[in-house]
């Protein structure tokens, strides 16, 4: 990678560069205009995460209905880094890093005098969550080298090359928010670009008892509302619309012909929204349903498909007791 062409940070052994191909504006607004008068309509949920949506992501992670990320965290703290890859020579690429939470488990595991030989890539949509977790990240573990891409990685499939043995990472089930096929493809996609003996490490949320998985995504508090609804304030700011997030109520269910959690937005009354930009108004109707998110759920015989699909064979599989969550290592042969 030619770090001098791009936007690159550096603080002491850690650097970060922009890969993220400017979005233009009329991209945009074009995307999210579509979105918003197709039948029905949708709002990609890359746009949940300005600085506010990061932030109210991170507190969900920590509500009591909310079980994915601690289930996650417990089968992290018992997987031995050190017996899965070459702890003395290893690139971790993180894809979604989000906060420095996970990777941290993981490292703790490793002897100090190894931490040189590791070289650690977390890559984000977002800059100020892979600047945070850098900054922590350098003075949890001194000595380790440290470098942030921000990038879509979903399109950006070969951000890290070179020779040496990598651990690919996607935790957090964020594979359940692509479509099944997108995750096939994505996989795959991982797949083409490992050398034999190189891993990727994926965290599935598992089909489960439907009042637990509405449960996680209806929080009492009411915290998820809030991230849903602030995808309206992201909007607003990119196409110079005024919605008004109190006039939108959160529904999240578990839809079973497609095992997966919805997220929606629905209008409590008729609006006609403008926008500057576009001639046309957008025009809701009460009780019109806006999608945001999907959370697929997986059972073992999507992960092996998952693997065969890729080419590549399952090391082992860490779960919690009560199998709410799977953690796979794939490796290529
Ligand atoms: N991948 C996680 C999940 O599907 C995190 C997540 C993504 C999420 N978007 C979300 C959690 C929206 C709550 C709401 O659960």
């Amino acid at each position: 990678m030619d770090y001098s062409k791009r936007d690159v940070l550096e603080r002491g052994s850690a650097t970060i560069v922009n890969c993220l191909p400017e979005i233009g504006r009329e991209t945009a607004v074009a995307e999210i205009f579509e979105g918003l008068t197709a039948y029905p309509k949708r709002i990609s949920s890359k746009y949940f995460y300005d600085k506010k949506g990061s932030g109210l992501f991170e507190r969900i992670t920590v509500l009591k209905e909310y079980y994915l990320s601690r289930t996650e965290k417990t089968i992290l703290q018992d997987v031995p880094l050190c017996a899965i890859t070459d702890c003395a020579d290893v690139d971790i690429v993180e894809l979604g890093s989000g906060d420095h939470s996970k990777i941290t488990l993981l490292l703790d595991k490793i002897p100090e005098e190894c931490l040189p030989g590791i070289r650690y890539f977390p890559v984000d949509i977002s800059r100020p969550a892979l600047e945070a977790s850098i900054v922590e990240l350098s003075s949890l573990f001194t000595g380790l080298e440290i470098h942030g891409i921000v990038a879509d990685y979903i399109h950006q499939m070969h951000l890290v090359t070179g020779k040496r043995k990598k651990l690919y990472c996607f935790l957090g089930s964020t594979i359940g928010n692509l479509q099944r096929d997108e995750a096939m493809a994505f996989v795959s996609g991982i797949s083409a670009t490992m050398l034999p003996g190189d891993g990727f490490l994926i965290g599935f949320d598992r089909i489960k008892d439907v009042s637990v998985l509405e449960k996680a995504y209806n929080d009492a508090e009411g915290l998820t509302a809030r991230f849903n609804r602030n995808i309206l304030n992201v909007v607003n700011r990119l196409i110079e619309t005024d919605f008004d997030c109190e006039d939108f109520e959160h529904r999240a269910f578990y839809n079973q012909e497609d095992r997966r959690i919805e997220m929606h937005l629905i209008a409590s009354k008729d609006m006609r929204v403008n926008t500057p930009l576009v001639q046309d108004d957008i025009v809701i109707q009460k009780g019109e349903m806006i999608h945001t998110e999907n959370s697929h759920k997986f059972d073992e015989g999507d992960i092996a498909l998952f693997a065969e699909h890729a080419g590549l064979s399952i090391a082992m599989t860490f779960s919690d007791e009560k199998e709410w969550f799977s953690l796979v290592h794939l490796r290529k042969t």
